[in-house]
């Protein structure tokens, strides 16, 4: 099981183990250029292929990206729609390039909703990258911090005797990404300073980093400018700075 922030102080390094991003601003990226919100999300995927390029040389195992929302669904009828065929087709052609790269691919949310064509195509995504190990992508799809938690907490439920009361170590395994340590740094670009109901449990802990550059503008010179501001960050997990100061010196 992984360790738990709020149970256990957590190692850090220098370099984050875990990134996960709110990945905003496409459809402005677009309008600025006069072009379709779906140029801006087509883009979108480019900046993805690169980004977790990036996380491979630099040695981050673990990269989460928040792709639609729960409450993503409430936009127009042609965008969501437009959204799934961009899904699947990223899907069709990045697979083989993953496995070139080591990428093992995941993708978690209530991917009940999506039709059955594309809930196939996820699942032998999956199958077929799962033995890669130079990094984690985990993609968010259909995916709301709320949803993870209630469906954790009825999975809970359903194993222990009734009326017990829950610890974390009840909860914490059955949310979608168990497998996963809580991310250390949390990205959103396109100048939003919002959590949107992405990871609630697990940003616990996280270091937040916000970004007005559109996702679609997001390169590895912006991911680098975000991991040096992480690396400035003290994290104390509720101690003071001398305590950590001790903690340095005694290791
Ligand atoms: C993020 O970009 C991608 C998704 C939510 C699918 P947006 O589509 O939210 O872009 P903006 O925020 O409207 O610019
Ligand atoms: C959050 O972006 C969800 C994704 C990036 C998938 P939104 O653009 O949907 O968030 P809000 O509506 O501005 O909070
Ligand atoms: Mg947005």
């Amino acid at each position: 099981m992984q360790s738990s922030s709020t149970q256990n102080i957590p190692n850090t390094s220098l370099i984050p183990s875990h990134v996960a991003v709110i990945m905003d601003g496409n459809g402005r990226w677009a309008t600025s250029r006069y072009l379709p919100r779906v140029a801006g999300h087509a883009k979108g995927v480019e900046a993805v292929r690169g980004i977790a390029k990036a996380c491979v040389s630099r040695k981050i195992s673990y990269l989460t990206l928040f792709a639609f929302s729960s409450e993503n669904w409430r936009r127009p009828a042609e965008e969501v729609s437009l959204l799934m065929r961009l899904f699947s087709t990223a899907l069709e052609r990045e697979v083989n390039r993953m496995c070139a790269t080591g990428i093992r691919l995941r993708v978690i949310g209530d991917l009940s909703r999506f039709d059955k064509r594309l809930q196939d195509q996820i699942a032998q995504a999956e199958l077929k990258t799962k033995d890669n190990d130079k990094l984690n992508l985990t993609i968010c799809a259909n995916y709301g911090g709320r949803w993870d938690m209630l469906q954790a907490m009825n999975k809970a439920a359903a194993v222990q005797p009734p009326n017990t009361e829950f610890t974390e170590h009840d909860i914490a395994p059955h949310l979608a990404m168990a497998y996963a340590p809580e991310p250390d740094l949390f990205i959103r670009t396109g100048g939003e300073q919002r959590i949107s109901n992405f990871l609630l449990w697990q940003l616990a802990y996280t270091e937040l980093y916000f970004t007005d550059t559109y996702w679609p503008d997001f390169d590895a010179a912006a991911l680098d400018k975000a991991i040096v501001s992480y690396q400035e960050r003290e994290r104390r997990f509720g101690r003071t700075s001398a305590q950590l100061i001790e903690v340095r010196k005694a290791s």
